[in-house]
């Protein structure tokens, strides 16, 4: 079915007390109005339309290169209410697909939710629809007013009786309108009320006064339909999300120390019998395979764990990918383009970076691995370093298979080791380390027959 998309964007946000509009904060690490451009996209729309306000060219500079070619930005100059926005939209409004309006502020809004509303509308006669809710304390939100069970009008709470005040059921703002009708609409609404604006929803009344049928539609958590005028809500909203997302992991069978400290900005995707401890944090995209545990304390942005891998507390990863059996940490750190075959170990304090380690090496403690290519069953000593850098460029540094490297040796890139050669303890490698062999620079160390301390000088 096609269909167009009106975000509503340009309030102000004040109560963020922010530089930046209020769209950009950042819920799971994307802004919210991301996240609503994301569902409006999610159902193939042939046209989004953002209307943006003060200081929003920011907004659309920010969001315009992901948000897809069927967007297109409005502003809206000054802000009158919400039907005022919707009119510096309508010219960008194909008459034959009904427009479904949003707002760039309400970020949780399930797709099913939304295509429920959809349907609602096009089963009664491609009518109006409205989502709304049921809530215990409606303060602050337009009132749904029905007779005998028939959506008659909206009111807003501050144009409210005090018997329309007693209502529970709201508007949530999100709502389908047939476009022909809706420009029509559009073009009669006045601003003869409590705060003299534009009211999108009363173009309710007026669609009744024509006959028009609207359907209501409800969304399975009132949460669906909040929205973040403040920092505090900002939070609550980031909590209730991550809450889902750790529902959802364990639904999937993942065990989860406490589904309360897990922050998934991304996507995590996990096997069979993985298990996840507190306080870990996943950005981006994220893959485990089976059977891999992850302790505590970890950062993880666009990696792949492959199975059976082990991941201990304190480790800090992006943009890598880990092999099966692999057992990395406490205090490791795997920067972009760190590729690790099976079985590799990588212990405390040692930072790999753009660095593929084969079948089961190992750098237990304290290193620095970069740009370097290290074959299998290497064992790199504690304090060992690429000097991979030369103040200008980067150099590589090639370890063969079965190659001691004793500790604190600094490896002078560019440089070779050959198959099974070791390098004694406190080498500084600046030429190729034949296979086999023991390579070793280190001065030679001598005794001094007959030394005495210095004696203390009493004065
Ligand atoms: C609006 C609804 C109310 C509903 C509530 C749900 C109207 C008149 N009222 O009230 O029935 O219960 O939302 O939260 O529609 N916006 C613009 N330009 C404007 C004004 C608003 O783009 O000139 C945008 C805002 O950025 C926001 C959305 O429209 O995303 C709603 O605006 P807001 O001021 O929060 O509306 P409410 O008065 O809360
Ligand atoms: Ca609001």
């Amino acid at each position: 079915m096609s269909l167009n998309v009106v975000i509503l964007a340009a309030g102000q946000g004040k109560r963020m007390r922010s530089d930046l509009p209020k769209v950009l904060h950042r819920l799971a690490g994307r802004p919210l109005l991301d996240h609503v451009l994301g569902a409006a996209q999610a159902l193939e729309p042939e046209s989004i339309c953002v209307v943006y306000g003060h200081g929003g060219e920011v907004v659309r500079d920010a969001l315009s290169a992901s948000a897809g070619d069927n967007v297109s930005w409005v502003s809206q100059e000054p802000q009158l209410g919400t039907g005022h926005a919707v009119m510096q939209a309508v010219d960008h409004l194909r008459d034959d697909a009904p427009t479904l309006v949003l707002y760039g502020d309400v970020p949780l809004t399930r797709l099913e939710t939304l295509q429920r509303l959809i349907d609602a509308a096009h089963a009664a006669n491609d009518g109006m629809g409205v989502l709304t809710v049921v809530m215990n304390d409606a303060t602050g939100y337009g009132r749904i007013v029905r007779d005998h069970g028939k959506v008659v009008r909206i009111v807003e709470q501050k144009d409210a009786t005090e018997a329309e005040r007693e209502i529970r059921e709201i508007n949530t703002g999100i709502m389908i309108i047939p476009t022909p009708k809706l420009k029509s609409w559009l073009g009669r609404l006045g601003n003869d009320n409590a705060q003299q604006e534009y009211y999108l929803t009363d173009i309710v009344a007026l669609a009744v006064s024509e006959g028009v049928t609207i359907s209501t539609a409800h969304p399975d958590a009132e949460w669906e339909t909040l929205g973040v005028n403040s920092r505090a809500q900002l939070a609550e909203l980031e909590r209730i999300h991550q809450r889902e997302v750790a529902e959802r992991l364990l639904e999937d069978g993942v065990t989860l120390a406490d589904p309360a400290r897990i922050d998934v900005r991304g996507s995590l995707v996990a096997g069979r019998d993985c298990s996840i401890d507190v306080n870990c944090v996943f950005d981006g995209e994220v893959t485990l395979g089976n059977n891999v545990s992850i302790g505590p304390n970890c950062v993880i942005k666009n990696v792949t764990i492959a199975s059976g891998t082990r991941i201990e507390a304190f480790c800090h990863m992006q943009d890598a990918e880990i092999g099966e059996r692999c057992r990395i940490g406490p205090y490791a750190r795997l920067r972009p383009a760190a590729v690790l075959a099976e079985g590799v170990h990588i212990g405390n304090f040692v930072e790999v970076k753009k660095s593929s380690i084969g079948v089961g090496s190992k750098a237990n403690h304290l290193a620095y691995i970069g740009d370097a290519t290290i074959g299998r069953n290497v064992n790199v000593g504690a304090g060992t370093i690429t000097c991979n850098y030369d103040g200008v460029n980067k150099h590589q540094t090639i370890i063969e298979d079965d190659a001691f490297i004793g500790s604190d040796t600094q490896l002078v890139a560019p440089v070779r080791v050959g198959r099974g050669a070791t390098l004694g303890a406190g080498t500084t490698l600046t030429r190729d380390a034949p296979a086999d062999q023991l390579t070793i620079s280190r001065s030679l160390q001598k005794s001094v027959i007959g030394w005495k301390r210095p004696v203390k000088i009493n004065k």
